[in-house]
């Protein structure tokens, strides 16, 4: 039995390869730095999607289709009071609970959008300022800034939110990928693949991380701790949020997209470069102790260490970061779904018992 079901291959896909060793992801056949170097939310969307809710789809066409969804999905904004006390990610759960399920083309372009409106709208609810509804106009990325801050984003914001957009789109079967196929193959619907996806993208395992990344650079808050206080974390038996992860042995590709991402903003003066700087330098810390402490498992950076940065410059909460994951990895999820259904069959496994049985007469 593998625990963690680690290494057991449990579907085959056509979306994404993750190769570990190499610290390599490649998407329908696109490496990684490839698609970030000129990539919009929509350009991935359309690669991922295509074939697969229609016969061809293409970025131009999704961005006025998902305009449209947008414009759509603001109806079911609601500032009910239980929504106020949630976390923004459970709060967009919620939401989402709320929309018709299906497995239609309309289905998939509603959940496409709904994250996208949803989560700024209760950002913006839970700060006591009235939601701001969507443009259909502008590509869903600098909607999405604009939704949440009430202004247009500049130019290097957009680049910077898609090029995370882009970088978190799809990668391999994760925990939350797993959960949409599992669901996909019984026949509920993407709204329930997609409801499943989130819940299980939201522990601090999977995309939980980067907001308790922030936690951790807070704490340290001067580079001259960095040591002291890597090493009583690790002294008390925690681990360091934003490294090690399942399949790379290396470091995670993702990271350094993101860290290049960034620096549009910097050069602009539109992110503290202080804090980078500090980052960096627990970074280069928590990786000579891990390796020290663990020589037996190469531990290195993941995704959620520079996704940590990048949304915090981006000016979103640490609280909605999951949020913002979902929100770029519902079209891996609906991909996976819809891969699921036109390939797939009922997903089912089976167990060891491992319990008593009935002692025999
Ligand atoms: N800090 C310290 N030690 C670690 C870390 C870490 N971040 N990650 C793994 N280890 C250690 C474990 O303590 C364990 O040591 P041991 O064998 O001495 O007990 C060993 O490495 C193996 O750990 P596992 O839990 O078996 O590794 P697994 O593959 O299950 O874990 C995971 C992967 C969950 C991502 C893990 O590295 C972790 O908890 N990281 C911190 C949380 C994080 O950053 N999550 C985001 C992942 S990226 C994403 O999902 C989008």
């Amino acid at each position: 039995m593998k625990n963690g079901l680690e290494d057991v291959i449990a579907a085959e896909t056509r979306l994404s390869d993750v190769d570990g060793p190499a610290g390599r992801l490649i998407i329908r056949g696109v490496s990684l730095d490839d698609l970030v170097a000129d990539g919009t939310y929509e350009s991935v969307a359309a690669l991922l999607l295509d074939g697969l809710l229609e016969a061809h789809v293409n970025a131009e066409g999704l961005k006025e289709r998902l305009g449209a969804a947008r414009a759509e999905i603001y109806a079911y904004v609601v500032a009910d009071a239980t929504l106020l006390a949630l976390p923004p990610v459970d709060a967009m759960r919620a939401l989402i609970a709320r929309l018709p399920d299906g497995e239609d083309f309309e289905t998939a372009f509603r959940l496409l959008a709904a994250p996208a409106v949803f989560l700024p709208a209760v950002l913006r609810i839970q700060r006591g300022e009235a939601p701001v509804p969507p443009t259909a106009s502008i590509s869903q990325a600098a909607d999405i800034l604009r939704m949440m801050t009430g202004r247009l984003p500049s130019v290097e914001q957009t680049a910077a939110l898609d090029a995370y957009l882009v970088t978190i789109s799809d990668h391999g079967l994760n925990a939350s990928t797993f959960a949409s196929r599992v669901i996909a193959s019984t026949h509920a619907g993407l709204t329930s693949s997609v409801l499943a996806a989130i819940s299980a993208l939201k522990g601090p395992l999977h995309g939980g991380a980067p907001g308790p990344v922030l936690d951790m650079l807070d704490a340290i808050g001067a580079e001259s701790h960095a040591k002291t206080w890597l090493a009583a974390a690790l002294d008390r038996g925690e681990r360091l949020m934003g490294f090690g992860h399942r399949i790379y042995r290396v470091r995670d590709p993702r990271a350094d997209a993101l860290k290049n991402a960034l620096k549009p903003l910097v050069a602009t003066g539109q992110v503290d470069r202080s804090r980078i700087t500090l980052a960096e330098a627990i970074e280069k810390a928590a990786l000579a102790m891990l390796k020290e402490r663990k020589p037996d498992r190469p531990l290195d950076v993941n995704v959620e260490f520079y996704t940590a940065l990048l949304l915090e410059s981006l000016g979103f909460p640490r609280e909605a970061f999951t949020g913002v994951f979902a929100i770029g990895r519902t079209v891996g999820w609906i991909a996976h779904a819809r891969e699921q259904l036109l390939e797939g069959r009922l997903i089912r496994p089976k167990s060891v018992y491992v319990g008593p049985f009935p002692i025999a007469a």
